[in-house]
């Protein structure tokens, strides 16, 4: 038997029941494969069928509003992934007559699909025999293969690539990888892999050499920074002051309390009437403490300090990125992990 064979039937007996392994249309996987982007399935699943329910195919999305699409993706994180869902929703509508094209090289042209989703996509919903390495099974191959070339570097990633296009199945392509995918999850972990029930562990050198938990060769990062930010919850008249993020960048198009970042040697209050006056032309005065929260994204942490607080003079002539909100529309506007335990905080209290 072989490797691919080892493996295969390891997965049939083996495979964990997840909603987008059944009824597999391209549809259902192209989400779960654009959800399951630097996210883990336990993270997914709610959203999922949440998600389907709501946009149950390709022109329900295409049809829909950002802001709808935003809503439904709150707290699953990298929004981007939902904007750009929405935009291929349309393009394929608009000029590729509905369909989700069958190869990873069409897949590969479409906004925020990279090479390893267009894999797992075409492999996955259209049996096409190209192999997707994300980041399990990079490390599942790297013990496997012994490699020593450091994670990412060009040797590890060519290395890995020929491997596993050489191994991969040619009749069960979208098996194959997703097997893959549950043997890093369930048995070849980052840490203590169990070695001992692996299916290919006869294949693995790393094992042969007692290497697996050496493996893959990780160069040490720098320490990622930390940044306080100040925000205010801005009443006026019974309502609050929200302010939409750009459409560019980090949590683009969401919905926050307006602030921002404080800068050295400065107070903490002063930060937070210098970032309202930026960002909202607003004089302010400061009143009681709401909370401060901690928050971790890809690149840097924060830790928000929000405050109430009110306008020093009647405002007028509102820029177009903000808002006045009552309490009970909050829920309404797509927001971030941090606006929304804000927000929840503002709805429990009267304001
Ligand atoms: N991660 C990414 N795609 C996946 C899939 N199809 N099944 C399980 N985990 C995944």
């Amino acid at each position: 038997m072989s490797f691919s064979d080892h493996l295969l039937n390891w997965y049939d007996d083996n495979a964990r029941v997840l909603p987008w392994r059944s009824a597999p249309t391209p549809y259902r996987v192209w989400v779960s494969e654009i959800m399951l982007q630097q996210t883990r399935v336990e993270t997914v699943l709610p959203y999922y069928e949440r998600f389907l329910m709501r946009f149950p195919d390709l022109e329900t999305l295409a049809q829909a509003e950002e802001g709808d699409i935003l809503k439904a993706w709150e707290g699953l994180g990298y929004y981007s992934r939902a904007r750009n869902l929405h935009k291929t929703a349309r393009k394929l509508v608009t000029e590729l007559g509905s369909q989700i094209p069958p190869t990873a090289a069409e897949l590969e042209r479409l906004p925020g699909i990279g090479r390893y989703t267009a894999a797992a996509i075409a492999s996955i919903a259209f049996g096409e025999p190209v192999a997707a390495t994300d980041g399990n099974i990079k490390r599942l191959y790297a013990r496997i293969l012994n490699l020593d070339a450091p994670y990412d570097s060009p040797l590890f990633e060519k290395t890995i690539n020929v491997y596993a296009q050489s191994v991969l199945s040619q009749e069960r392509p979208g098996d194959f990888t997703q097997a893959l995918m549950d043997l890093g999850a369930e048995i070849c972990t980052p840490l203590q892999p169990r070695c001992e029930a692996c299916p290919v562990g006869e294949y693995c050198l790393g094992f042969k050499l007692e290497k697996q938990n050496q493996l893959p060769v990780r160069v040490k990062k720098a320490p990622i920074p930390h940044y306080e930010v100040c925000v205010a919850v801005l009443e006026h008249n019974g309502k609050i002051l929200l302010r939409q993020r750009d459409a560019q960048g980090l949590l683009a198009g969401l919905w926050e309390f307006p602030g921002g970042k404080l800068e050295p040697n400065e107070s903490l209050e002063d930060c937070l009437k210098r970032e309202l006056l930026n960002k909202t032309g607003l004089a302010i005065s400061v009143g009681a403490k709401s909370g401060v929260y901690k928050h971790a994204y890809t690149h840097f942490k924060i830790t928000v300090h929000a405050w109430y607080a009110k306008p020093a003079r009647s405002p007028q002539n509102l820029r177009e990125n903000l808002r006045w909100v009552s309490p009970e529309e909050l829920p309404a506007y797509p927001m971030g992990k941090v606006a929304r335990r804000i927000s929840e905080k503002i709805q429990t209290k009267e304001v």
